[in-house]
């Protein structure tokens, strides 16, 4: 168990949740192939998932494959899985254990190859006792196909006569959802300009912050981490509630 430097200050989120755009296009200004992007943003989320670590956050979702990425050429789909294998084996498994962070993969898991699957499934029960950082990784992931399974899932139960329809309400909704286990994320991060939730987490993310960064993913680092969580301390959140006047 790792000592944590910066204990978790009262309004700091428990659950940060980030949306890694721009590798493509750090790699295109500087005349490189994509695919270098890519590596240099896998090393950015290892270094982010340190800082998470040690800023003792409790939950981090990254979100590493959507559900369209598969409409990608061949090729780089074949590197974004390659690399995704890379960082779950060998120096950055033992990370994993030295960090204490437990690890776990939401997506469509039936549509990710044998052997990625395999090493996924392990690395969760490996790591299902670790007390640390709960990272969550999205691969193969997609907001509403996640909302559309809950939906198919829940209308099984009514045709089996398990459920009636008029129990079905949003915490039973949220138990059907691949997320269940998590709290929803309080702070979401979009690096690379953009300014849109891409079907990401949509159910989760309904009051979230949300803090847009024009930085490019390969080049987020620990101090730009930091400015996003300094400016989600600055926010007043109030869930359609009132201001608060003390
Ligand atoms: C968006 O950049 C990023 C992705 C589609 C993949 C994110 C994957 C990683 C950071 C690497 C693997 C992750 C882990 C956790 C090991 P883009 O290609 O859409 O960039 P662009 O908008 O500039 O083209």
């Amino acid at each position: 168990m790792t000592a944590r430097p910066y204990p978790l200050h009262e309004n700091y989120p428990r659950h940060v949740a980030i949306i890694m755009d721009g590798n493509g296009r750090w790699a295109t200004q500087r005349g490189r192939p994509r695919k270098l992007g890519h590596l240099q943003g896998a090393e950015a989320a290892r270094r982010i998932v340190r800082a998470a670590s040690e800023f003792g956050l409790s939950y981090l979702t990254l979100f590493a494959f959507s559900s369209e990425n598969w409409r990608r050429p061949g090729t780089e789909v074949a590197e974004l899985m390659g690399l995704l294998h890379r960082y779950l084996s060998g120096e950055h498994r033992q990370e994993l254990e030295e960090l204490d962070i437990r690890l776990r993969v939401i997506g469509q898991r039936e549509r990710l190859p044998d052997t990625t699957l395999r090493q996924i499934e392990r690395i969760e029960s490996e790591t299902a006792h670790h007390k640390g950082l709960n990272v969550v990784i999205a691969i193969s992931y997609g907001g509403r196909v996640e909302i559309a399974t809950a939906a198919r899932r829940l209308a099984q139960k009514v045709q089996e006569g398990e459920m009636d329809p008029g129990e079905i309400n949003e915490t039973l909704m949220e138990r059907f959802l691949e997320t269940s286990a998590f709290p929803d994320p309080d702070l979401l991060i979009r690096t690379g300009g953009e300014k849109r939730i891409s079907n990401f987490l949509l159910w989760q993310l309904a009051y979230a912050e949300m803090v847009f960064s024009d930085c490019l993913w390969p080049d987020f680092d620990r101090e730009a981490f930091l400015a996003a969580l300094n400016e989600y301390q600055m926010r007043e959140r109030r869930y359609g509630a009132l201001v608060s006047t003390g």
